[in-house]
């Protein structure tokens, strides 16, 4: 079967590779994809946008799924278009994809479905908001309502912080996607991701991931991206993970009845806070994790082409999941500067040594070829180094080994990922 991947980062790369190991794919393309999806995939200039594009490149090279990797697309209906076409595609249609493209919407689809999160509220004007922000008292939390590539969210420690978020988003600052502000409670406890797949309805977990979201050592610094990650997660009890199993089922069921109802055939990422009360929502993401699905999928045993066929098919009973007891450890190398400024056509070097190690594999994220065929940076986040051990600490020692090998001008990256995860609990304390 030929396959089309739509995206370029890190993420698109592990599933690309994941697609490329089943004997049941043909020609694999990815759409726009990176110096990494190039050696194992064709990459096609295609805009992944452009719906009407994609229809005519899907009929004309035989495509048998689409698999859709970040949320914009979705958000505007990508997989609705191509589904009406008869293509089967691997993520939610537009409906679904609200559940990421509005946090008001996210809200009110949790408060509806007794799915645990942050008590909330949701304005449109700048002065109730502030009427809100001033009542409830700092530290709270201030979201733009739309997509804002990440940054539209502001964890505020002080009254005066949380009024300034609340001006910025109104006086324009993330666009459209500031007109609503959605406000929350502030939750504590550590973070902790579980991806599920989703099918008629019915939810399907994968392994568990924790993300390192800050830029720096001892979680300082700016949000960013990701910064490097592992699964599975040893801090998580057998409690909370049965809870979070549980309200990831009760969320896949919610998406097959009205009023919430949407064609819900991809990933559901829920992005949880473990709080002393117990696992909570912070956010729904619609697609794989980046950086979590580089970690993820390595430990999954089944073919992945038949797991997402299943789901974009609706063919949920046909799906059992299998996952190997390695652990993984994800290390990412960015750009210096990175989340800021950063500078790309910095020649990388020693991506194969690193591979020679046992358990190794380097996903791409902003890379690319440059015409004399060099392999170049071309991203904030660059590489994310993948290793995998019977055991944490192998994982980990073989990641930072696997590092050190890779060399490029301005290599940034975190000394400290999986540190917090071996002191226990007690860290996040
Ligand atoms: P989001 O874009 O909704 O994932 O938010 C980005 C980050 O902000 C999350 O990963 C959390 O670290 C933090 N955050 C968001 N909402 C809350 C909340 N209600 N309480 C505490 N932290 C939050
Ligand atoms: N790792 C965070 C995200 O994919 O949104």
């Amino acid at each position: 079967m030929n396959i089309l991947v739509l995206g370029s980062g890190g993420r698109e790369h592990a599933i690309a590779w994941a697609l490329r190991k089943s004997p049941k794919t043909d020609v694999l393309y990815v759409a726009p994809g990176n110096g990494g999806t190039a050696e194992i995939a064709e990459n096609v200039d295609i805009d992944i946008a452009d719906s009407e594009a994609l229809l005519s490149f899907v009929a004309e090279r035989m495509i048998g799924l689409v698999v859709i990797g970040p949320e914009a697309p979705l958000v505007d209906g990508v997989a609705d278009v191509l589904r009406a076409a008869g293509v089967p595609v691997f993520g939610p249609n537009a409906d679904g994809a609200q559940l990421e493209g509005s946090k008001a919407y996210s809200k009110e689809f949790m408060e509806a479905n007794s799915i645990p999160t942050a008590a909330y509220g949701r304005f449109s004007d700048e002065e109730s908001a502030l009427a809100y922000v001033r009542e409830q008292g700092a530290p709270i939390v201030i979201k733009a309502d739309g997509l804002a590539a990440g940054k539209g969210v502001v964890v505020a420690e002080t009254l005066e912080d949380a009024e300034a978020a609340v001006h910025a988003c109104f006086d324009g600052a993330f666009g459209d996607a500031g007109s609503t502000v959605v406000i929350e409670e502030c939750m504590t406890g550590p973070e902790c991701s579980l991806l599920c797949f989703v099918t008629n309805g019915k939810s399907f977990p994968m392994a568990p991931a924790q993300d390192h979201k800050r830029a720096y050592d001892g979680d300082l610094g700016p949000n960013t991206g990701g910064m490097g990650v592992y699964s599975p997660v040893p801090i998580v009890t057998d409690d909370e993970m049965a809870s979070m199993v549980s309200i990831m089922e009760d969320a896949a069921a919610a998406t097959a009845r009205a009023p919430f109802t949407a064609d819900y055939r991809g990933t559901l990422y829920g992005g949880f806070m473990l709080t002393p009360e117990g696992p909570k929502i912070v956010e729904f993401n619609v697609r794989f994790g980046d950086p979590e699905t580089q970690v993820v999928l390595p430990r999954l045993e089944n073919d992945l082409v038949d797991v997402m066929l299943a789901v974009a098919e609706g063919r949920a009973d046909d799906i059992d999941l299998k996952w190997s007891d390695d652990w993984a450890v994800s290390v990412v190398l960015a750009s210096d500067g990175y989340p800021g400024s950063y500078e790309k056509g910095k020649v990388i070097l020693g991506i194969e040594e690193a591979e020679e190690l046992p358990g190794v594999t380097v996903f791409h994220a902003g890379t690319k070829r440059n015409f004399d065929g060099e392999l170049i940076t071309n991203g904030g986040r660059v590489l994310n180094v993948v290793a995998l051990g019977d055991t944490f600490e192998e994982a980990r020692e073989r990641a930072y080994e696997a590092c050190d090998l890779i060399n490029f001008e301005g290599k940034q990256l975190r000394h400290d990922i999986g540190k917090k995860a071996l002191q226990g609990r007690a860290a996040w304390e």
